[in-house]
């Protein structure tokens, strides 16, 4: 079992919350969100996720770092510990190995988007994206998906890259470069938002992501909310369990994890905002799938003066954020195979070269194996590609579940004294508790139900 880092603290607040937001805001906020958004009809799909980011991203978040600041130790052992110490099975160490395999099925998807982000970032530097028309750059993201060499090498780059830095452990000195360069991201973001504003898609964008929209409203929107709720907060999987046990003792819980979560939905809007009113001033397809970041980006930025540069700084930029969000993704995994006694750079090459495998596959579902389906024996798997699949069910099913555990842990398991004390305060503890007995929880096992009930 690792041994618990009782006395290691943050240096500052501020550190905690650094550490926080860099596993949230990611390719969640900038690529998954606008292309999930798009493909579930807007509005019906936005509101729903804002609801969820309330009602349970936020609680279990709370859950979540909740337990690793009573265990003050990584997922594994916190989780053992405290059941002992509470008079639970052990067997809740389970759910650190499930976030564990979650981990892995998402960064193997992960670093593939981010290898495309890589590619783009080389692109653009070569202004390949000079002057492009939104039909253009839809072709030439076509073309990049069948350009087997480039799009593979980048996907080896992109994990070398993070799986050297993991393997090292030296992740702390790109976190400080990182927490100076996401403001950069941010206000790239406003910029091209507020660029947005004068074009004339912008009216029909906003209407269609804000304005209630009943006609949409599906099971698949419910769930895909719901899923995304979860990983765009980085909750669900163990791994925010981990930075809880760094939290200094004076630090509020509760005001960490709002001011994250609302940095990470206004990331979204943001990114949102953007893409979308690029999509309705060129007539393009709002549900055009993984690819509509890649697609509308270069236009809008082809129409701004200077493009290229902006572009490209944005792709740095991206890039950057992806890589230390794939370094967070991959540490808990190294550091359970450390914890059995593996060396770091053999629990790194190992964790790496098996993500890479299953991220291989993946990328390659859009050429060589678009026509292998490897669940078709299930209806609801019907034509899903393994990459379909692999964005899909991780974050929509497995996190959720994990988050579902880790609720009941927090609030079942643990004692109202650890509770109050992990959240800083009686009442604030009382309400939390009743927030998640009674909302989280039921609305959690009533989607999963409804869900494997309609399978
Ligand atoms: N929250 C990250 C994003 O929005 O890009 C993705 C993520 C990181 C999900 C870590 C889950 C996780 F444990
Ligand atoms: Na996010």
């Amino acid at each position: 079992m690792a041994e618990p880092h009782t006395q290691v603290r943050w240096q500052s607040r501020r550190a905690f919350i650094l550490a926080v937001t860099g596993a949230a805001v990611g390719l969640g906020n900038i690529w998954r969100f606008p292309y999930i958004t798009g493909e579930n009809g807007g509005s019906a799909f936005l509101l729903q996720y804002v609801l969820f980011i309330l009602v349970l991203g936020l609680p279990v978040m709370m859950a979540e770092i909740m337990i690793g600041r009573s265990g003050r130790a990584g997922p594994l052992a916190a989780l053992t510990t405290l059941a002992k110490a509470n008079g639970a099975s052990t067997n809740w160490r389970w759910l650190a190995v499930f976030g564990g395999l979650t981990l892995f099925l998402i960064l193997s998807f992960y670093a593939v988007v981010s290898g495309w982000s890589l590619a783009y970032l080389g692109k653009s530097i070569s202004g390949d994206f000079v002057g492009v028309s939104a039909a253009e750059a839809g072709g030439q993201f076509n073309g990049f998906l069948q350009d087997l060499p480039l799009m593979l090498g980048c996907h080896i780059a992109f994990l070398l890259m993070t799986m050297v830095v993991v393997a090292r452990g030296v992740s702390a000195g790109l976190e400080r470069l990182n927490n100076w360069l996401m403001p950069l991201l941010y206000l790239l973001l406003l910029l091209l938002a507020g660029y947005a504003v004068t074009t004339p898609g912008f009216a029909t964008a906003l209407h269609w992501l804000f304005w209630p929209n009943p006609d949409a409203l599906s099971w698949q929107v419910t769930l895909d909310a719901m899923g995304h709720a979860f990983f765009t907060l980085a909750v669900g999987a163990c791994a925010l369990m981990a930075y809880g046990a760094y939290m200094p003792e004076q630090q509020s819980l509760p005001r960490a994890a709002v001011a994250v979560a609302v940095l990470d939905v206004v990331v979204a809007l943001l990114a949102g905002i953007a893409i979308f009113a690029v999509v309705f001033s060129h007539g393009m397809e709002p549900a055009a799938g993984p690819g509509l970041m890649f697609v509308t980006l270069p236009v809008a930025f082809a129409e701004v003066p200077g493009g290229t540069v902006w572009l490209s700084a944005f792709f740095v930029l991206l890039v950057l954020a992806t890589w230390t969000s794939s370094i967070n993704l991959a540490e808990p995994l190294v550091a359970m195979l450390v914890d059995k006694h593996w060396s770091r750079p053999l629990a790194a090459a190992v964790v790496g070269l098996s993500v890479w495998g299953l991220g291989l596959l993946a990328a390659l579902s859009f050429s060589l194996l678009a026509d292998w389906h490897p669940l078709a024996f299930m209806a609801v798997f019907e034509g899903k590609t393994l990459f379909d699949l692999l964005t899909s069910i991780p974050p929509d099913l497995f996190l959720p579940l994990g988050g579902l555990f880790i609720a009941w842990f927090a609030a079942k398991v643990l004692s109202f004294e650890q509770m109050a004390a992990a959240l800083g305060s009686a009442s604030i503890a009382r309400y939390w508790r009743m927030t998640i007995v009674w909302l989280s929880i039921p609305l959690l096992l009533l989607i999963l139900l409804v869900t494997l009930y309609r399978w």
